[in-house]
């Protein structure tokens, strides 16, 4: 299996933004967010049929792989429409964001400020299944949804951002996160 040392790219871009968006860490620690470490180690865990490759830390990638094919044993195709993402890259989000001129509310309840996306940790996968629009709230209605919301737990992957969640997101029922058992 192909590793691949992630580059730290978590540089002064990420409190440059954060100034952007009239945020210190500690307004982003009373609301609840927390700064994950990024990931060191990654492996290619799926290939999108645009041949984009799909990166988590090998052992994401193990139980997304184990997770995956109990969904197909039972019917249900899944796949991965992102995974890992750079800090570096979650910071260019949201500066695109902040220069298309979207309100800083809006931002913060959809993307998380650099450095605080479980993105950036090698863990997070947003998820679809064939004939649902991709990161759409909708994916909560499919029996792929209902599958993962019963079965995911077993292979260490949870919802972390249901309706009304402490971070103040917007529902995400596409995005899954794995932490392995402690
Ligand atoms: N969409 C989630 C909150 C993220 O940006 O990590
Ligand atoms: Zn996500």
């Amino acid at each position: 299996m192909t590793k691949i040392e992630a580059r730290n790219t978590c540089g002064a871009g990420a409190d440059t933004i954060l100034e952007r968006l009239g945020l210190t860490p500690a307004d982003l620690t009373a609301r609840g967010l927390r700064i994950y470490p990024e990931a060191e180690s990654l492996e290619v865990v799926e290939t999108g049929d645009d041949g984009r490759e799909h990166l988590l830390i090998p052992e994401a990638a193990g139980a997304w792989r184990g997770l995956k094919q109990a969904a197909l044993d039972d019917g249900i195709p899944l796949f991965i429409v992102s995974a890992f993402r750079s800090v570096g890259r979650q910071e260019e989000i949201v500066r695109r964001k902040l220069d298309a001129g979207l309100a800083v509310a809006d931002i913060l309840s959809v993307s998380a400020p650099p450095g605080y996306s479980e993105h950036h940790t090698g863990c997070a996968v947003d998820v679809s299944t064939p004939g649902s629009p991709l990161l759409e709230e909708s994916f909560e209605e499919t029996p792929a949804f209902r599958w993962l919301a019963s079965q995911a737990g077993r292979f260490g992957f949870h919802l972390s951002y249901p309706r009304g969640n402490a971070c103040g997101y917007d529902y995400e029922p596409w995005h899954w996160c794995f932490r392995a058992p402690e």
